[in-house]
C-alpha cells in the first residue's frame, strides 16, 4: 500500500468535509461516491496529490487524506477493545521497540498494537502476536492486512495460549515483550522464560487490582528490576483567540502501564531501599 504520492486505485482515502465529518472510501474504477452533499466519481481522485480537494456534483468540497495508522486504528472493526494510540505511543519509546527487534505479544485482540509493532521492527524484526480466541485473531489478521495491503512477511499471528508458548516456538528468546490481557499476571514465568537478559517487558492493565497483582507478582519472581507503573493523561486544547482553553472532554482514563527489564539469570536484583515511616 502506498504512503505517499498522488492517489491510485486500490487506495484507501479519507474524505473531509466543511464540518469535519470523515468518510472513507477504496478508490475502485468506475464507482462513484454517494452523499447527500452530491456524488463524486473515483476517477476524480485518481492523480490528485494528497491534501487536494475534490467537489461533488453538488457543489460541495472534500479534502483528501489517505489514512493514517492512527485513523484505521480508530476506524477498523473491533473485537476486543484496542491500546488507544497516546499509549501505543509510549510502549514503542519506553519499550523501546527497535528497528530488527523479536517482540512477543499477547493478546493480538483486534491488531491495533500489532500494527504499531510491525512498523517500527521492520521486516529486518519480527513480531509474535498469540491469541486465544479465534475470532478474535481474524479481527486481527483482517485489521493488519487491510492496513499493510497484505500480511506482512515479519509477522506470526497466532491462534494460543500465551502460557503454552515455549522459546522453541518463537525460535529463541525475544528482545521485547508486552502484554495486553486480562491477566496478565498469570503469565510472569512465561515472560520470564521468553525474554532475554536485559529484555524489555511491558504490560498495560485497566484497573488498580490488576496493576497491583502484576507489581506483586514481578516483585516476587526476583528475576526482573523494580518495576515502574504509570499512566499518560492526553488533554487536547481548543485554540480559538480569547476562547482559548483545554477541551472539556478527554478520554481520563485508559489504562496503567508497567515496565520492566529482564535480570541476567542467576541474579538477584538489588534490594529497594524505601525511606522509613515515621
Ligand atoms: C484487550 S485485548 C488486546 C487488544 C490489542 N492489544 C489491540 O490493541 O488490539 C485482550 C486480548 O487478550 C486475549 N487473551 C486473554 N488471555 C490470553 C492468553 N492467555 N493468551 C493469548 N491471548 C489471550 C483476549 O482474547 C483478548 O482478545
Amino acid at each position: 500500500m502506498p504512503y505517499s504520492g498522488p492517489f491510485q486505485y486500490g487506495d484507501r482515502v479519507q474524505l473531509t468535509d466543511a464540518k469535519r465529518r470523515h468518510y472513507t472510501l477504496v478508490l475502485e474504477e468506475g464507482v462513484k461516491f454517494h452523499s447527500h452533499r452530491g456524488i463524486i466519481e473515483h476517477s476524480q481522485i485518481v492523480g490528485m496529490d494528497e491534501g487536494s480537494v475534490v467537489t461533488s456534483t453538488l457543489g460541495s468540497d472534500f479534502l483528501l487524506f489517505r489514512h493514517l495508522m492512527v485513523d484505521h486504528v480508530l476506524s477498523m472493526p473491533r473485537g476486543a477493545a484496542v491500546i488507544y494510540p497516546k499509549d501505543s505511543a509510549q510502549i514503542l519509546v519506553e519499550g523501546d521497540i527497535f528497528m530488527g527487534a523479536r517482540v512477543l505479544e499477547a493478546g493480538a485482540g483486534s491488531g491495533a498494537l500489532s500494527m504499531t509493532l510491525l512498523r517500527a521492527v521492520g521486516p529486518e524484526g519480527h513480531v509474535f502476536s498469540y491469541e486465544i480466541r479465534e475470532d478474535h485473531l481474524e479481527f486481527a489478521e483482517n485489521n493488519v492486512e487491510e492496513y499493510f495491503g497484505s500480511k506482512p512477511e515479519w509477522w506470526s499471528p497466532r491462534l494460543g495460549d500465551l502460557g503454552d508458548v515455549t522459546v522453541d516456538d518463537l525460535g529463541g528468546p525475544v528482545d521485547r515483550i508486552v502484554l495486553d490481557m486480562l491477566e496478565p499476571w498469570e503469565h510472569l514465568e512465561t515472560v520470564r522464560d521468553l525474554l532475554i537478559p536485559g529484555g524489555v517487558f511491558m504490560t498495560y492493565v485497566a484497573t488498580v487490582p490488576q496493576l497491583m497483582k502484576v507489581m506483586e507478582g514481578l516483585r516476587e519472581l526476583k528475576c526482573f528490576t523494580e518495576p515502574r507503573a504509570w499512566e499518560s493523561l492526553v488533554r487536547e486544547w481548543k485554540v480559538e483567540g480569547l476562547a482559548t482553553r483545554p477541551e472539556h472532554r478527554m478520554n481520563a482514563h485508559t489504562a496503567f502501564l508497567i515496565w520492566t527489564r529482564r535480570l541476567a539469570d542467576g541474579v538477584t536484583p538489588p534490594a529497594v531501599k524505601r525511606r522509613a515511616r515515621r
